[in-house]
């Protein structure tokens, strides 16, 4: 029996034996850390060119930042793995929100344990609130003797970090400080970054804006990075602004997972992360589990992978879903008819297996994966109940109505800072 599986949570939901006094920014936590939202999601393709074509065009998301894994791979996997790039997407101002990597190259790169298939699911990241809860939160992770792939920062994207392995073996991945691209488009040039670091960084350390003025004191020049443009001709009305397509993406998540073992997802997403159980549901038997951070519905969703088949979604995967939220219900609608001209597969879920969503719709990508387009999420405020299922409106995929009648949590969430493009 598993060990979480038995032991009675505490409020916060640690087993009863876990210290409960680690201060973060002033309060008092079971963990050295918050998680404050989902950051960014990256998966592993079999043409990565393919798939960044595919998410620039049809999704809308720019290149920040291209990276070569040529020189990583084992002396003997060279020249036998193919294209050896991944990449680093964006939708809003943090550097990377997606990100696109070479499977061939991260299974040479990576090898998986004997008899364990390769990782599909490259990250599920969650942004923390300060450098200090990167590191104490890393030595936390570390000194409960769970897996850690790597720690310290990410070039390009600039962002502190650590990669904890839930109990089946996806990375996630725990960050400060991502790198922001602003009003004219560049990422920071390579040249920025004059120290690599392989391991958290001793505190407290200088900040990066000090670390730009430095960059520049050396002679880097600020427009020395990628500058990415739009795939499309920007031809439709988004709200009055032209774009490439009739929908903006607005916010990424939440990550729907198919897993082996309830009692182990929940001992990681919600003992380990910290993540809240917002709503449990039964479906056709099944146990499926929403859990989230901050005010939205779910951040991360959890159902037995007996359901992957009934579903008709792809084997060989974790990943039921990525989210990806558009911005408003009129975007949505005309997305769907977007995805279809373009030949997009879609599907969809039983309206059950997405509460806290309204209308919504999985697209395929050229591997298979599905994503998740929909546009607002129930809100759940201080006593975090969520909506009961029978005051929810019924969705009917045959019809969706151009207008409806606005939830008092309609654009209640995280609005998109800044321009549509
Ligand atoms: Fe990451």
């Amino acid at each position: 029996m598993q060990p979480h599986a038995v032991q009675r949570a505490t409020e916060n939901n640690l087993p009863m034996s876990s210290p409960s006094s680690f201060p973060v920014g002033g309060f008092r936590y079971p963990r050295p850390f918050k998680i404050r939202r989902l950051g960014h999601f990256g998966i592993n393709v079999q043409d990565a060119a393919l798939s960044l074509r595919f998410y620039r065009e049809t999704f809308g998301f720019r290149l920040s930042d291209p990276l070569d894994f040529a020189a990583r791979v084992p002396v003997d996997m060279q020249g036998k793995v193919g294209a050896t790039t991944g990449y680093f997407l964006r939708h809003g101002s943090d550097h990377h929100s997606f990100v696109l990597f070479p499977q061939a190259v991260m299974n040479a790169v990576y090898p998986p344990p004997p008899g364990v298939p390769p990782a599909t699911i490259n990250q599920v990241t969650w942004q923390v609130g300060s450098l200090e809860e990167v590191v104490r939160g890393h030595e936390w992770f570390s000194g409960r003797g769970l897996k850690v792939h790597r720690a310290g920062r990410d070039t390009p994207g600039s962002n502190w970090h650590f990669y904890p392995l839930d109990r089946a073996g996806v990375a996630n991945e725990l960050y400060y400080g991502i790198e922001q691209i602003g009003w004219d488009g560049y990422s920071k040039p390579a040249a920025m970054h004059d120290k690599r670091y392989m391991a958290p960084p001793q505190l407290p350390h200088r900040a990066e804006a000090a670390e730009v003025e430095a960059g520049m004191a050396r002679g880097v020049g600020i427009t020395e990075g990628l500058r990415d443009t739009e795939a499309l001709p920007q031809v439709h009305d988004v709200g009055g602004v032209l774009l490439g397509r009739p929908f903006k993406v607005t916010r990424v998540g939440p990550v729907r997972l198919f897993v082996d073992d309830m009692q182990q997802a929940l001992a990681f997403y919600r003992d380990d992360l910290g993540l809240a159980v917002t709503e449990e549901v039964v479906w056709q038997g099944e146990r499926c589990h929403f859990l989230r951070t901050g005010t939205e519905h779910h951040s991360v969703a959890l159902y037995p992978a007996a359901l992957r088949e009934r579903l008709g979604l792809r084997p060989g995967t974790p990943l039921l879903s990525f989210g990806l939220e558009v911005g408003d219900h009129s975007q949505l609608c005309r997305a769907r008819g977007f995805l279809q001209e373009r030949g997009v597969a879609l599907r969809y879920l039983p309206q059950e297996l997405t509460p806290g969503m309204g209308h919504n719709l999985l697209a395929l990508d050229p591997d298979g994966y599905a994503l998740q387009v929909y546009s607002g999420m129930e809100q759940v405020g201080w006593d975090g109940k969520p909506r009961p299922a029978h005051l929810r409106p019924a969705i009917t995929n045959d019809h969706w109505p151009q207008l409806l009648e606005p939830q008092p949590d309609t654009f209640a969430g995280e609005p998109f800072l800044g321009p549509l493009a």
